[in-house]
């Protein structure tokens, strides 16, 4: 697959073209930020992590039915996936309270909950992401009621599917944020599932193995993401 022009630079991934105008390569950067990108700074070997994870989560998804944009690993860093346009939406989901959650409601991070929670946020860097519900994302036109309807289903799946994957990997999944694009008329997961975009705890010392020890200055960074790698696929 020959790679082509850039299409794209996010904060953690670039995507290109290629030769098939279906196809798209996405290559995972080391490059974190937080906080609308006002803390910036590297984890190493972070896009090689996130590719493989990403890789593996995206194939265990679609073992159980759950379409993604996910093609196949092109190498450490990149990946072929379906071209498609994304639903500007982040979708939440929580089983723990902890993050924007807990500052929202002023909950203390920990409570586990009885029913996971979805949230919608307009993806927008510019609103800094808002905090929206489904009128709103209908009102501003960038999903349908079907779309939305099938995007919620899906992600309370993807939940149960992932949750009782990391249980088995000694990880509690606390919450995670998944993305949607719509590919010939279909609506495909896409974007990424990785420790930048997830919440894991450790489920007896609940020490965080995500992202959250780059934004709260943690510390061990790297090495959480190597550690939830290897509890994936040891
Ligand atoms: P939050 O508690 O900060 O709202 O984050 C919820 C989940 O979404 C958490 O697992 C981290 C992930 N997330 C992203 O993937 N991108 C983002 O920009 C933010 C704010 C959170
Ligand atoms: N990546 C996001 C940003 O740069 C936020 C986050 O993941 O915390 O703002």
């Amino acid at each position: 697959m020959e790679k082509r022009k850039q299409v794209y630079e996010g904060k953690a991934k670039k995507v290109y073209k290629t030769d098939d105008q279906d196809l798209f390569i996405q290559e995972f950067k080391d490059d974190a930020t937080a906080f609308d990108a006002t803390k910036r700074g590297t984890i190493v070997n972070k896009g090689v992590v996130n590719n493989r994870i990403s890789e593996i989560l995206f194939e265990l998804l679609e073992s159980k039915g759950i379409e993604t944009h996910f093609v196949k690993k092109l190498d450490e860093r990149q990946m072929l996936i379906k071209r498609v346009e994304i639903i500007p939406l982040e979708v939440t989901i929580r089983n723990i309270v902890a993050g924007g959650m807990a500052k929202l409601l002023a909950m203390p991070e920990g409570i586990v909950l009885e029913e996971p929670v979805l949230e919608y946020h307009y993806k927008k860097d510019e609103l800094h992401d808002p905090l929206i519900n489904e009128y709103h994302a209908k009102a501003m036109k960038i999903v349908t009621d079907e779309e939305l309807d099938f995007i919620a289903k899906r992600s309370f799946e993807i939940n149960n599917i992932l949750k009782a994957f990391f249980d088995h990997k000694n990880l509690d999944l606390v919450d995670f944020k998944l993305e949607f694009g719509r590919h010939k008329g279909k609506v495909l997961l896409a974007d990424e599932i990785s420790p930048d975009t997830c919440r894991f705890w450790d489920k007896k010392t609940k020490k965080k193995l995500d992202k959250d020890r780059f934004r709260r200055d943690l510390g061990g960074v790297e090495d959480a993401y190597q550690e939830v790698l290897k509890r994936i696929t040891g």
